[in-house]
């Protein structure tokens, strides 16, 4: 019969694996709450409408990208393809702005985007992300990007770069677009097809192009940087200069435009030169106007979001902490022995230590086979012999030092030690 094989761009995360994903994940979660953000949980699928409010009718994701479907009733229902709008949407639900802001939230979660998968691009993956709402101070951008900066710093990633920009208010961009439009019509023939299109939808995408014929046409463009209210430039001077009186490196970077519309003022991206084309381990900005056009009241708001499986693919192995993922491997034969063994193996997990036995195995030799291959580092050898005199031999794995241990309350001094290693 053929097998029924998982679906591309959706990746199985294998045993060898999540011993790695645990350790991001439990890092993320420490740098969240040491900055005071608290965990949310939101839907893995919303309603169709959430996303192309907030995200963008007109962007790739709206557009090209979202898993959409209808529900038994015909409602139109999405699969989250990033956490802002569910996070968003709970927070102007359960009328949050009434409680003391700001609110910080974070998640960690699978999205699905219909993208072309490559290494470090995928349809199922998985976002680490932090929200804060509630304050326009230039010093909440400063902390979101300090949050995720040093959590990577915390994990070794290598070659990092935090690029930054300003988009300015809506009314900045308003006024620079018919500028930028100016510059982009004299260059329309060396655009491509992708650009001249989104020159009549999102004439800012076009600088975030990355065909090197668009790039090299739009080199000399007119900035946004160089258009800024007032307001605006001060608040990003605020930032920058805020980032340097704590000593994260920026790079200024005119061209970043992000591919969700709902970013004002500061936008960000920390890329990485070890990706490849998929540079971009994460990023966010500032989203001052979101929760209005979500319904909700004026709240300003700013945030990120962190690819894990990029976390993944970049995380140097020496980062990792050595792990025994289970400790004692118990040796049991002969009939007394197996008895005994049974009894023991039950004993060793009720009091929380990690023990393993490989049932099939009838022999010392067997059993040993075993034990080596199930990388714990002790075994525990019972056979009827020690049955008989009420002990146990304790085999390290890796020097094969052995010591014989009396069997009753071998649990209890097993724990001990364990605690006190
Ligand atoms: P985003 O730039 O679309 O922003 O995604 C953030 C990060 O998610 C990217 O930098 C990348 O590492 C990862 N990512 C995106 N798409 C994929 C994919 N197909 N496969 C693997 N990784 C991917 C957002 O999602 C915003 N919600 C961030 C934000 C939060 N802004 C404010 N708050």
């Amino acid at each position: 019969m053929d097998t029924i094989k998982g679906i591309k761009g959706v990746k199985d995360i294998l045993p060898e694996e999540t011993p790695r994903w645990r350790f991001i994940e439990d890092a993320a979660r420490r740098w969240a709450l040491c900055y005071g953000y608290q965990e949310i949980r939101i839907p893995i699928f919303e309603l169709t409408a959430l996303f192309a409010r907030s995200i963008g009718a007109e962007t790739d994701i709206v557009e090209k990208e979202m898993y959409t479907f209808p529900d038994r009733d015909g409602t139109s229902l999405t699969l989250r393809p990033e956490g802002t709008a569910g996070t968003v949407r709970a927070f102007i639900e359960h009328n949050r702005v009434a409680d003391p802001l700001p609110q910080k939230y974070f998640y960690i979660g699978p999205m699905f985007r219909h993208e072309r998968p490559q290494a470090g691009r995928l349809r199922q993956f998985h976002q680490f992300g932090a929200e804060s709402f509630g304050t326009s101070d230039p010093r909440a951008d400063i902390e979101i990007i300090a949050l995720l900066w040093r959590l990577l710093s915390d994990l070794s990633l290598p070659e990092l770069t935090l690029e930054i920009n300003s988009l300015g208010s809506s009314g900045d961009r308003a006024a620079y677009k018919p500028i930028l439009l100016k510059f982009l019509s004299q260059q329309k023939s060396l655009l491509c097809a992708n650009c001249r299109r989104r020159m009549e939808t999102n004439p800012l995408r076009v600088l975030d192009c990355k065909v090197a014929d668009c790039r090299a046409a739009t080199e000399s463009a007119p900035r946004l940087t160089n258009h800024l209210s007032p307001e605006a430039r001060t608040h990003f001077d605020h930032v920058l200069a805020g980032l340097t009186s704590i000593g994260i490196p920026y790079r200024l970077n005119p061209r970043l435009v992000r591919g969700l519309d709902y970013y004002c003022l500061t936008s960000f991206e920390i890329t990485s030169t070890q990706l490849g084309a998929q540079n971009a381990v994460g990023a966010g900005g500032r989203y001052d106007g979101l929760v209005e056009t979500l319904g909700g009241p004026s709240v300003p708001a700013v945030g990120f979001a962190l690819g894990l499986e990029r976390v993944s693919l970049m995380l140097p192995e020496a980062s990792m902490p050595s792990s025994h993922q289970v400790l004692y491997y118990v040796a049991s034969f002969g009939d007394h022995g197996t008895k005994l063994g049974l009894v023991l193996l039950d004993e060793l997990r009720r009091v929380g230590i990690s023990a393993h036995c490989d049932y099939r195995a009838s022999t010392l030799k067997a059993h040993l086979r075993q034990a080596d291959r199930s990388r714990c580092r002790y075994a525990i050898l019972l056979g009827d012999d020690e049955a008989t005199r009420g002990s146990v031999i304790l085999r390290n794995l890796e020097s094969k030092a052995q010591e014989e241990l009396p069997l009753a309350g071998l649990s209890s001094l097993l724990k001990s030690r364990t605690t006190s290693s």
